[in-house]
């Protein structure tokens, strides 16, 4: 009975259409039936995963084979992940927040140690310092990166400062030259926050090499996804041995099954996970050239209209990975008002990253107010984040520009901006 319950609401939240299932439904399943057909009318998204039959038939083998954990799959994705982004080593995770975590457990950072990252990022970034007791010092960012800018990290050094974590914010590299020669010259470790940025290159090397860890997450926003996922990339022997372990509760590579030999988590990727991540890996440069043909398009689409223009690759970004098509508002606007008129046209539209230290968790606990991390909250203010995914149209696209422009225009009409 339970099991029929079950199943039948999970039919309702999927929206299976039959008279035969919609007659045996609860009220409850009916109205989550109800409310999925709504939503199901044809609508702009703003991001949507790429599901080919491909990825799909990878999956279901997996299934088929009866090995859901810790099999062929997560080794194939890992062998594949080394060799895209060009390291020695691989490791997939169940999240990129568990891999910050990771990253920052292996690198021996502990209570008390200091690491400098960016306060315009997402939350994951920052606490994967809070996780281990350790204190993430905010730095201001560069305008036109939008990640950490090298001066300012420089001025929130101290002697507690055990690292720096930059964050590729939109597929955008941070400025890894003047932040490598920092953490040299003081002995610092990197750890990349390459999340958003599979593909990336900065001044022609892939993003995730310069640090001695990254990570990179699956999430279905992501340029591809694994459903949830991320994989952690090191050159260091010591780091990946100890990364495997913990995501493994700590198991050693030889060691029996009920032996522990240090702390650890289960931060396992499922092995469907795996399978989806090895199919949409072996497309991901098409994938980057079709996000990057939106993102172009969007950027045409914008240019005549007064007040607001795409991101664009800065001048060491050799290659920007696509992660979302964010524009840039001229400040005097009211971007939320302008996200609510293009929603009453049918457009969504968001704010991205709201800064970190302004978050309530790191308000309350370290004293932070507004006006710290100006370059943050501007940047964080101005930002607009429109509908993209792989297979969005020119027309789509040349929509939503239309609207945007009708939507500004009536700003500036009512003298409002
Ligand atoms: C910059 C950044 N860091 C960390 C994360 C955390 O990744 P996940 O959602 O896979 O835990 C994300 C993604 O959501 C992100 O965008």
């Amino acid at each position: 009975m339970l099991a029929r319950a079950g199943w039948n609401l999970l039919r309702a939240v999927l929206g299976e259409n039959r008279e035969t299932d919609k007659r045996s439904l609860t009220s409850v399943e009916h109205a989550l039936w109800q409310e999925r057909q709504a939503t199901m009318a044809p609508r702009l998204p703003m991001s949507a995963p790429d599901i080919s039959a491909d990825d799909i038939a990878a999956v279901v083998a997996v299934l088929n084979s009866g090995t859901l954990a810790l099999g062929p799959a997560s080794l194939a994705f890992e062998q594949a992940m080394a060799d895209y982004v060009g390291a020695a080593h691989a490791i997939a995770v169940n999240s990129g927040t568990s891999g910050l975590h990771l990253c920052v457990r292996a690198a021996g950072i502990g209570p008390g140690d200091e690491v400098v990252t960016s306060p315009f990022s997402f939350v994951a970034s920052a606490n994967c310092m809070l996780f281990e007791g350790a204190v993430p010092v905010f730095a201001d960012i560069d305008a036109e990166t939008m990640c950490l800018d090298p001066a300012q990290v420089e001025a929130a050094l101290t002697p507690r400062t055990r690292g720096i974590l930059p964050v590729h914010v939109f597929g955008q590299p941070a400025a890894m030259a003047p932040l490598g020669e920092i953490a040299d010259a003081r002995d610092l470790v990197v750890i990349e926050d390459a999340c958003e940025a599979l593909g990336a290159e900065y001044r022609g090397r892939r993003v995730g090499t310069f640090g001695q860890s990254a990570c990179f997450s699956f999430y279905p926003n992501k340029q591809m996804t694994t459903g949830e996922g991320a994989i952690v990339v090191t050159d260091c022997d010591r780091t990946a041995a100890a990364i495997r372990s913990m995501r493994n509760q700590g198991r050693g590579a030889m060691g029996a099954w009920l032996e522990h030999e240090v702390l650890g988590y289960n931060y396992r990727m499922t092995e469907m996970s795996a399978a989806l991540g090895v199919s949409q890996l072996s497309r991901i440069e098409t994938i980057l050239a079709t996000r990057a043909a939106a993102a172009a398009r969007y950027a045409v689409g914008l240019a005549d209209i007064p007040g607001i223009a795409m991101i664009a690759a800065a001048p060491d970004t050799t290659r920007l990975s696509w992660f979302a098509a964010i524009a840039r508002l001229d400040p005097w606007f009211d971007r939320d008002r302008i996200i609510a008129n293009l929603a009453n046209r049918g457009i969504p539209a968001r704010a991205y990253f709201s800064p970190l230290h302004l978050q309530p968790v790191y308000r309350e606990r370290f004293g932070f107010r507004g006006g710290e991390f100006p370059v943050t909250e501007q940047v964080a203010r101005t930002t607009l984040a429109l509908p993209f995914f792989n297979a969005i149209s020119r027309d789509q696209i040349e929509m939503v520009c239309a609207q945007v422009g009708a939507v500004l225009a009536d700003e500036r009409a009512s003298g409002r901006a």
